[in-house]
């Protein structure tokens, strides 16, 4: 199932998500959904306050570019914490699916080290670098209700205003279903 995908302006991305319990209903047909909604938006990232639920689990799919190295992965993090974020920081053009049609360079630290539970909850700890980790960052910062915007300088975020105010009022029409916020 393909859900819409919320935008900017909506209260969800801005809310701190919850950790996920064993109990919550059908963990795995959700993640499924969420690759699905993700493939067909054709993103490399999403988290799930982009589907509405303020609750922590992101999943990315970052296998696509054969030649990357380090090679991409394909996974859910569920309760995922950012342990340490190491090396130099690089600038890379980023995009969000709740962002629709804003692209802007975002700087951040090359490794991140991460522990999470997987779809069985059992506990991992792994280091990440390169573009997976540039894209495990951005999730995360979704699930603290940080979007990349939030990085942009003073000016920048001024002449994107008009963009943001448009795409909150559901006048950016990206290729993929949104939720319009409010609606
Ligand atoms: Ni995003």
């Amino acid at each position: 199932m393909i859900y819409p995908v919320t935008v900017f302006g909506d209260p969800v991305l801005r809310k701190k998500a919850e950790p996920i319990t064993k109990d919550f209903q059908d963990l795995r047909g959700f993640i499924q959904n969420m690759f699905d909604t993700m493939y067909n938006s054709d993103g490399v990232g999403l988290a799930a306050p982009q589907v509405g639920h303020a609750i922590r689990i992101f999943v990315l799919d970052t296998t696509t570019d054969e030649e990357d190295e380090p090679a991409g992965i394909k996974k859910a993090f569920i309760n995922p914490e950012i342990l340490e974020k190491t090396g130099e920081e690089w600038v890379m053009n980023e995009g969000c699916l709740s962002l629709p049609e804003i692209r802007e360079d975002v700087l951040r630290p090359e490794t991140v080290r991460i522990k999470y539970l997987d779809e069985d909850f059992n506990q991992l700890e792994e280091t990440y670098s390169g573009f997976t980790s540039r894209v495990i960052q951005h999730e995360y910062d979704h699930l603290e209700g940080v979007m990349f915007v939030d990085y942009l300088n003073p000016l920048k975020k001024r002449l994107l205003k008009g963009k943001l105010t448009a795409i909150s009022k559901g006048k950016v029409l990206p290729k993929y279903r949104i939720k319009v916020p409010g609606k």
